[in-house]
């Protein structure tokens, strides 16, 4: 079977000048770098590329900025991080192209690593336009994209440059695309997928492309509430669409037709207000009070679907089941991501979850290390979900 990317196995980097899109775009606190995973996991692609005799040149944003240079969304604290991690000088240049850029270029020996200012600070980036493809091209021999979670950009960085140059994926984008195909590509069956959050308007797409994918769909968090309202349950004051009832109701009805089965919860943890520690109780859906709002699914709801997952030979997971970051509204989340990694350390499932919210809830659990893979995307994993072709991935196909 050919590679449908072209790898680091494929590049010869030796004596070259390699560009390499990551994504540095991680928490910070007074200049200093709070959660450093992101860097982490591009670590072995600046470490093999410097090791194979390359001139390491990272190219990444940060921030927002808003199309011009900007102090607090300098790259120049991230350099610092970079080096921790991978135990070696990182060279800083304060300009993403232009002679500044050229000129730290120039000096580069093989196996330097030099990360460049903000891609970001010029406005063209974002509009993936000719003159900072052409500027950014001019800086590299060779162009590896390790940013998955910035590939559902078309921006200069992420997409244009790689019609430019030879162009691969890195071990970290490698990786990602390889657990994503396990998840989603040609997954072993069955197949169930867990999707919670807030709001069903903001994961229509999402839902839409599951049912034809998946034979079980999960269904937690505020998103829940609007089914349950769909079906004719009263869900008091909990957070729901109640416009998006009609749109529920579509969902349910094509899920039939493809032969996706829709779990929603049976029960429910109530409280009358939302804090934490507020006064709780366990109540069975359609019994919800006026006065009460749903805050995480019950324990008749997590048996079943441990149920589920211990019938299911593949997983994927976006979007917790409650309100996790507020006591005592992680239970179920916990509960379940709990049984999801013993599961899979037992070899009888395989897990992948991204996702900033769900990522973060895997970590308070402690089970996220027991996980088949964690992405360390948030927007691109979910466009990734809805079935979308994510440029920076695209561009990475070989020809
Ligand atoms: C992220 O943090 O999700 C990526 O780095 C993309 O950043 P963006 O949402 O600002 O494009
Ligand atoms: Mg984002």
């Amino acid at each position: 079977m050919s590679k449908p990317f072209r790898t680091l196995d494929d590049a010869n980097v030796a004596g070259k000048r390699v560009l390499l899109r990551v994504d540095l775009n991680v928490p910070t606190e007074n200049g200093k770098v709070t959660d450093k995973t992101r860097i982490e996991r591009v670590a072995s692609t600046i470490t093999e590329i410097a090791d194979k005799g390359g001139k390491v040149i990272l190219l990444a944003h940060f921030g927002r900025p808003k199309g011009g240079p900007d102090e607090a969304n300098s790259l120049r604290p991230v350099a610092d991080a970079v080096a921790e991690v991978v135990k070696r000088p990182v060279g800083f240049a304060t300009d993403c192209m232009g002679p500044v850029a050229e000129a730290a270029i120039a000096k580069l020996k093989n196996g330097d690593i030099l990360l460049l200012e903000n891609t970001r600070f010029y406005k063209g980036e974002e509009k993936n336009d000719a003159g900072v493809v052409e500027g950014l091209a001019k800086l590299g021999d060779l162009y590896v994209n390790d940013a998955f979670s910035a590939a559902h950009r078309a921006h200069a960085s992420t997409e244009g440059v790689a019609h430019k140059l030879p162009a691969y994926a890195g071990r970290a984008m490698q990786a990602e695309l390889e657990a994503l195909t396990i998840a989603l590509g040609d997954p072993q069956r069955p197949v169930a997928a867990i999707v919670g959050g807030a709001k069903v308007s903001t994961k229509l797409e999402l839902l839409g492309n599951l049912i034809k994918k998946v034979d079980v769909l999960i269904i937690g968090g505020g998103m829940a509430n609007t089914f349950l309202f769909a079906e004719g349950k009263h869900v008091g004051k909990s957070l729901s669409e109640k416009d998006m009832a009609e749109t529920a109701r579509k969902v349910m009805a094509d899920a039939k037709g493809t032969n996706c089965r829709i779990v929603l919860p049976v029960d429910a943890t109530v409280a009358k207000e939302f804090k934490a520690h507020a006064p709780a109780r366990v109540v069975d859906v359609g019994h919800v009070a006026e006065d009460e709002m749903i805050l995480d699914i019950g324990p008749k709801s997590v048996v079943a679907i441990e149920e589920i997952l211990g019938q299911i030979k593949t997983l994927v997971w976006n979007g917790p089941f409650g309100a996790f970051e507020t006591p005592p509204f992680e239970a179920a989340t916990f509960a379940i991501a709990k049984t999801v990694g013993f599961l899979t350390r037992e070899g009888k499932l395989k897990a992948i979850a991204g996702g900033g919210d769900t990522v973060a809830a895997l970590n308070e659990a402690g089970v996220a290390g027991q996980f088949t893979y964690v992405s360390a995307a948030g927007g691109a994993f979910l466009e990734w979900m809805e079935g979308k072709a994510l440029p920076g991935v695209e561009a990475l196909r070989a020809k």
